[in-house]
């Protein structure tokens, strides 16, 4: 009995130990208040992005939910005015695998809203699949769709200064890798569709997120726009709704155990979005509310720039 106390005491004890050393997350500590500013969070109909909006719909800022799904977005904008007491909270329709939907997007914002502060691209999925443009999936809605977003949003953004573009990277950015050549002949950075094709297809859009938001950064040197990438830490959300029934059942006693809320996963996107003083590291990368170095390839200036050329000719902008 004794011996089975001292077990039990003792897996509770290194569960502690493990969850406050690797898994819990830091808190955004900003007092920053968003009345009169307009936020758009894509992606944020469920997980990290909606648990972001929330938070910031909370800061009284105007939401703009930019979600693929209208049913599921308009679900989302009904919890969080009724959560926030904020009824500033506006979905407009917005599939990143769709050039034409970016484009639609951008064109109605433009028309219908005077301002924007604060641009989170957020949404991201694992998977497999084409976008409308014959792209793959991961690589066109996690790094193509957001490119074309941003820039077509940009002239506002430098209107609006000083704002900000902050995208949801991952720390899997690491062991990401872009092949010019596969991209050119398959219209995709991973040449099958494979779960592990998929899991390395997402670590490049990662890739791809972190050098994107270093070409921009210094691309704006001089503005009132700065920008920021992150890894939001492990959350338990429905990033990998795509993974076969038997693994997601394999991992849901870890997920629950281990893995941050999306509320705790909306820290450092808030910190990034929010936090007064981080300008001069416009163009870097955060974790747990706090700078990071980014991997070798996350720092390579050259990389990043052909990104950025590659990405303007894909997706025909200017
Ligand atoms: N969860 C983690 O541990 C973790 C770790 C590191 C980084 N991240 C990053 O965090 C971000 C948010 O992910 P999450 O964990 O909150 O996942 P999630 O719960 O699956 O939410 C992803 C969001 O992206 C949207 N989305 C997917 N494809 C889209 C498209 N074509 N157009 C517009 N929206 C689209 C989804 O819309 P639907 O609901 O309509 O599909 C959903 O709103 C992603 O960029 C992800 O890579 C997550």
């Amino acid at each position: 009995m004794s011996a089975l106390l001292c077990f039990v005491a003792g897996a509770f004890f290194l569960y502690v130990i493990v969850y406050y050393s690797v898994f819990r997350g830091a808190s955004c500590s900003s007092s920053v208040t968003l009345k009169g500013k307009t936020v758009i969070v894509t992606g944020s109909n469920t997980g990290i992005g909606k648990a972001t909006a929330l938070l910031l719909a909370k800061r009284g800022a105007r939401l703009i939910l930019a979600c693929r799904n209208k049913e599921k977005a308009e679900a989302a904008a009904f919890d969080i005015r009724r959560e926030s007491g904020n009824n500033q909270v506006v979905v407009m329709q917005l599939d990143l695998a769709s050039f034409k939907s970016v484009h639609s997007f951008a064109e109605t914002f433009l028309k219908t809203e005077p301002r924007l502060d604060i641009l989170i691209n957020n949404a991201g999925l694992m998977g497999p699949g084409h976008t409308e443009d014959g792209f793959g999936m991961v690589f066109g809605v996690n790094h193509l769709g957001h490119f074309l977003l941003t820039n077509l949003l940009l002239e506002r953004l430098q209107q609006c200064g000083p704002s900000r573009v902050v995208t949801v990277a991952a720390l899997l950015h690491r062991f990401g890798n872009i092949d010019f050549s596969l991209l050119a002949s398959k219209k995709d950075l991973v040449s099958g569709q494979s779960a592990w094709h998929n899991f390395q297809a997402y670590c490049n859009s990662k890739l791809c997120n972190v050098l994107f938001t270093r070409e921009l950064a210094n691309r704006l040197e001089g503005t009132s726009v700065t920008c920021y990438c992150l890894h939001p830490g492990v959350i338990y959300t429905e990033l990998c709704r795509s993974v076969s029934l038997w693994q997601q059942l394999l991992m849901m006693p870890f997920a629950k155990l281990f893995f941050l809320d999306p509320e705790g996963g909306s820290q450092t996107t808030l910190y990034c979005a929010l936090q007064e003083g981080i300008e001069p590291f416009s163009g870097r990368y955060f974790s747990n509310c706090a700078l990071q170095e980014v991997g070798a390839k996350g720092r390579d200036d050259a990389l990043a720039r052909k990104l950025w050329e590659v990405s303007e000719r894909l997706t025909s902008f200017p």
